[in-house]
């Protein structure tokens, strides 16, 4: 649903003058050469993920909120932060699922099952370097935004591996509560689509308050868009999501659900017993258990609190001097990420 969201904000954006297309087009192209290497074996790992798919959200946020000024989608700056936003994001992808032994990324086999461990991180590693030569040329701010961002999504990354049973033999151990989940969310995503909307105003001059303002509403927006994704992660088939379901439950990280879900059951249920073992069986009675449980639609519930609270932030942007499009745009991607199915 939130392709067709965008798919649809991209249309009805060009009709009024908010036309998203060329700053896309230009960011796919831009991303093809800014990854380039004159090792084939490592240009064909950077493409792979790139070429499977991918939504582009981050991208398009940093357009819809330099577009606030009025910018074309093509302003170049606006184009090469797209590009930066989206392979720090794919850099994470490659990560990630190293860390989460998930096999199945954009609807095809992960970097790490398709070559190995050491080819996913290396590659993700060589797509920072590539974000990071490109904000070089963009500034001392903007390389400084995303340096903090890159921080806020290792540090969410190694909170969440400290939460989790599977890592708790010679990690240190937290926690895994309700507060700890927030600010593992808060981190490792929320921050990098928080930046998004922070370098499209700052890249358009937009001046403290707004900047702020837009910031808030990526924040939100990114809380929102993690809530569903753990949702997503219970409810989804893999052809909708392009992954597999129950991989939070398999790695032993308690997402909202799971923790609503425990909280009701109590510590001595079934449910308990199940996301305690990592087990094929185990993971699948789990699922089905979760599947039907009234904690999802709590955590739907959390999901559409924080879009919520991400249009409101929209609200202290000075509606007069921008155009009411790019802000609708903004307003429409909150409701949708929140009810997201893929
Ligand atoms: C996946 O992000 C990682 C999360 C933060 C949930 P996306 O859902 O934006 O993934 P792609 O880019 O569309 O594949
Ligand atoms: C998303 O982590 C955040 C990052 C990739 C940094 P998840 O592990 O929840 O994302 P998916 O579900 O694999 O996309
Ligand atoms: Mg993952
Ligand atoms: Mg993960």
């Amino acid at each position: 649903m939130l392709q067709s969201a965008i798919d649809d904000l991209t249309q009805r954006g060009a009709e009024r003058g908010v036309d998203l297309r060329p700053g896309l087009s230009l960011i796919e192209e831009r991303l093809q050469t800014t990854v380039a290497s004159d090792l084939p074996f490592l240009d064909e790992a950077s493409r792979y993920l790139i070429d499977a798919g991918g939504k582009r959200f981050r991208p398009m946020l940093v357009l819809l909120t330099g577009m606030l000024t009025g910018a074309p989608s093509s302003h170049p700056a606006l184009v090469d932060a797209g590009v930066i936003v989206e392979l720090v994001h794919l850099s994470t992808l490659y990560h990630d699922d190293v860390i989460d032994t998930a096999d199945v990324r954009r609807g095809a086999p992960s970097a790490h099952v398709k070559w190995s461990n050491t080819v996913a991180i290396l590659t993700g590693d060589f797509l920072l370097a590539r974000a990071s030569e490109l904000s070089a040329a963009l500034g001392v701010e903007v390389t400084r935004v995303m340096a903090r961002t890159i921080a806020d999504l290792c540090q969410g990354q190694i909170r969440e591996v400290q939460g989790s049973a599977a890592g708790q033999q010679r990690i240190p151990g937290v926690v895994a509560d309700r507060d700890h989940y927030l600010r593992v969310i808060g981190e490792k995503t929320a921050s990098l689509i928080g930046s998004s909307c922070r370098l499209g105003a700052i890249l358009t001059d937009q001046g403290a308050d707004a900047t702020e303002a837009v910031t808030r509403y990526g924040w939100h927006l990114g809380m929102s868009f993690q809530l569903a994704d753990d949702v997503l992660d219970i409810t989804s088939s893999s052809s909708e999501s392009g992954k597999t379901p129950g991989t939070d439950l398999r790695e032993g990280v308690r997402s909202l659900p799971v923790l609503l879900a425990l909280d009701a059951e109590g510590p001595d249920s079934r449910l308990a017993k199940l996301l305690d073992e990592p087990s094929d069986g185990a993971v699948a009675e789990a699922l089905a258990c979760l599947r039907e449980h009234p904690a999802l639609e709590l955590a739907r519930d959390a999901a559409r609190m924080e879009a919520t609270k991400a249009k409101h932030a929209l609200d202290s942007l000075p509606q007069s001097l921008v155009p009411a499009a790019a802000v609708e745009g903004l307003a429409y991607l909150a409701d949708y990420a929140a009810d997201r199915v893929g």
